[in-house]
C-alpha cells in the first residue's frame, strides 16, 4: 500500500443548490463511485461563500475545500459564481501566505446533468489532497502553528481594512472584466498584500 492509499483525507465541499449539488445528486442516482472523503455543505449560489468558510473549515480540520457551481454564465443568480472567484483569489492569496498550499482550496463547476464531471473532479481532487496529506504535515507547519495563524487569518479577513481592500480588488476585476484566474489572484495580490503583511498573520 503506498503513501496514497493511507491517508484519507478530510475535504469539505461547498455545493450549490441548482447545479453543483444536483450533480453529485444525479451521480448518486446514476451509482457511479467517488470517494467518500467529501462531506457537503449545501450553499444556493456560490456567490453566498465568504472566503472565511473555507479557512474556518481548514482550522476545524479539514484537509482540503472544494466549492462546486454553476458554470460561469449560467449562475441561477446571474453573476454569483464570478463573486465566488473573487472570493477563492482571496483565499488563494491568504493561504499561499500563511504557507499552506493552495492546492488544497478548489473551485470548479459542473451543471446539474454533470453527473460524471462531477465524479472526476471529487476524485482527481481527493486524489491531490492525498498525495498532499494532512494539513500541516506536507507544508511543514506544526499544529499549534496552524492553528494559530488559520485564526488570526480569520480574523484578519473579518476585519474592516481587508475587506476594503478585498472590495477595492473586486471592483478593480469587475471593471477590467476580465475573470481569469490568475488575473483575479493577481490583482487580489497586489491590492490586499499590503494589508495582509500589517495584520501579524
Ligand atoms: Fe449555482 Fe450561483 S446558483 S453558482
Amino acid at each position: 500500500m503506498n503513501k496514497i492509499d493511507k491517508f484519507e483525507p478530510n475535504i469539505l465541499g461547498f455545493l450549490c443548490n441548482w447545479c453543483c449539488y444536483t450533480a453529485a445528486d444525479s451521480a448518486g442516482v446514476a451509482r457511479f463511485q467517488y470517494p467518500p472523503n467529501i462531506r457537503v455543505i449545501r450553499i444556493m449560489c456560490t456567490g453566498r461563500l465568504d472566503p472565511t468558510f473555507p479557512l474556518e473549515a481548514f482550522s476545524m480540520g479539514a484537509d482540503g475545500v472544494f466549492v462546486g457551481g454553476c458554470h460561469l454564465g449560467e449562475c441561477h443568480y446571474q453573476t454569483g459564481n464570478y463573486h465566488a472567484l473573487i472570493s477563492a483569489g482571496f483565499v488563494h492569496v491568504i493561504l499561499e501566505y500563511i504557507g499552506i498550499d493552495k492546492r488544497r482550496f478548489l473551485i470548479e463547476w459542473a451543471s446539474a446533468a454533470e453527473g460524471s464531471r462531477f465524479v472526476k473532479l471529487i476524485t482527481d481532487f481527493t486524489d491531490q489532497i492525498k498525495m498532499l496529506g494532512p494539513l500541516g504535515k506536507s507544508e511543514n507547519i506544526s499544529q499549534e502553528v496552524l492553528k494559530k495563524r488559520l485564526k488570526n487569518a480569520i480574523n484578519a479577513s473579518r476585519g474592516r481594512k481587508l475587506r476594503t481592500a478585498l472590495l477595492n480588488a473586486a471592483k478593480n476585476i469587475i471593471k477590467e472584466n476580465n475573470y481569469s484566474r490568475e488575473t483575479i489572484y493577481n490583482i487580489i495580490k497586489n491590492k490586499c498584500y499590503r494589508t495582509i503583511e500589517r495584520s501579524n498573520l
